[in-house]
């Protein structure tokens, strides 16, 4: 588990009351079992392979509150995952969160917070990112993306500047549909970001053509979108039985084999994925652990896949 400080767990608990017993490893899940990492190439530091993406969560915040969040990004940072990812919201969400649970202190010290502008705008786009800051109680980030490269002429100028004063270590930009990757590739030889974050998984596998080869040939990180395709992947596979097959990788759960299937590009950094449930973050975690498919398991999980 996380060693926190005393003063920072003690803080923690207070600011999550009753979920005390979330902050167990489960059954099965030895103390020193953190998630692999894999590099950022040429600056020493390495990130855990599957990170948490806070979309309906974070729109759920007003309804529900953020226990259910702190929850997710807990199971998270008790395996060694480290990197959440974040959108603009609206103004009332992005304040609860940003207080609620952006500066839990044992979240704001110990996550690779990913950021975004989202705005084709200029000027709102700097609005955006200064909110960010103040509401999640930052100076400095990890990284800083233009979303769905929107805007991306105005931005990008900007991003570098942030940079350059130090408010994030990282500037990239995100895709999330097969329209945007002419305009991603060029974007990748042009300015060599450093990182990209694309959509890739095995119903959605476009990635591997040409945005992931070039990515690793630059040398360039990726975080992955939409493993589970927003959760269409469930209903494609709802209700079928896993191969056994899939127990030659570690594999016991449909999440885990697009999860398996996406880290078995060696392209791939870290994937991001969206839960409301700390049960499936952990399902989706242990996805992370033990084998990974080869070559041609990955043609037999395209395959099975296309017959479902
Ligand atoms: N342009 C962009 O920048 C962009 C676009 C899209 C996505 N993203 C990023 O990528 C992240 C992930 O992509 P996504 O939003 O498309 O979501 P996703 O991770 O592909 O799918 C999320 C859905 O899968 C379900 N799910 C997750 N784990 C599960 C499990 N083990 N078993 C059963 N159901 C499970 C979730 O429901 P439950 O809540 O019930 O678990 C949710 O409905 C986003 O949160 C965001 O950070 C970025």
């Amino acid at each position: 588990m996380l060693k926190l400080p005393n003063w920072t767990r003690r803080n923690f608990l207070g600011q999550v009351g009753g979920l005390g017993a979330l902050m167990s490893l489960p059954p099965g899940l030895l103390p020193q079992e953190r998630l692999p990492t894999r590099p950022i190439p040429g600056t020493g530091e390495s990130l855990p392979i599957v990170g948490f993406g806070s979309s309906k969560s974070v729109l759920e915040i007003l309804s529900q509150g953020s226990e259910p969040i702190i929850s997710v990004i807990q199971s998270l940072l008790d395996r060694g995952g480290r990197v959440v990812d974040t959108s603009i919201r609206t103004t009332e969400i992005d304040e609860a969160f940003g207080r609620d649970v952006m500066q839990v202190p044992a979240i704001q010290e110990n996550i690779f917070l990913a950021t975004k502008v989202n705005t084709p705008n200029a000027e709102e786009g700097i609005r955006q990112h200064e909110q960010t800051m103040r509401l999640f109680g930052r100076r400095r980030v990890d990284l800083i993306q233009v979303e769905s490269l929107n805007g991306l002429e105005h931005h990008w100028p900007r991003l570098k500047e942030w940079k350059d004063e130090g408010q994030t270590s990282y500037i990239g930009v995100t895709v999330s549909n097969y329209r945007n990757f002419d305009r991603l590739e060029q974007f990748m030889r042009r300015e060599s970001p450093d990182f990209i974050h694309v959509n890739y998984s095995p119903l959605e596998p476009g990635a591997e053509e040409r945005v992931l080869p070039l990515a690793e040939d630059m040398g360039i990180p990726t975080i992955i979108n939409r493993p589970f395709m927003n959760g269409s992947y469930f209903g494609r596979v709802g209700g079928q039985k896993l191969p056994d097959w899939t127990a030659d990788f570690d594999c016991h759960t449909w999440a885990q084999l697009s999860l398996k299937y996406i880290l078995s590009n060696r392209a791939v950094t870290c994937v991001l994925t969206e839960t409301t449930n700390p049960d499936h973050m952990i399902e989706n975690i242990e996805g992370g652990f033990g084998g990974l498919p080869d070559e041609s398991q990955r043609r037999s999980i395209r395959q099975l896949l296309s017959n479902l």
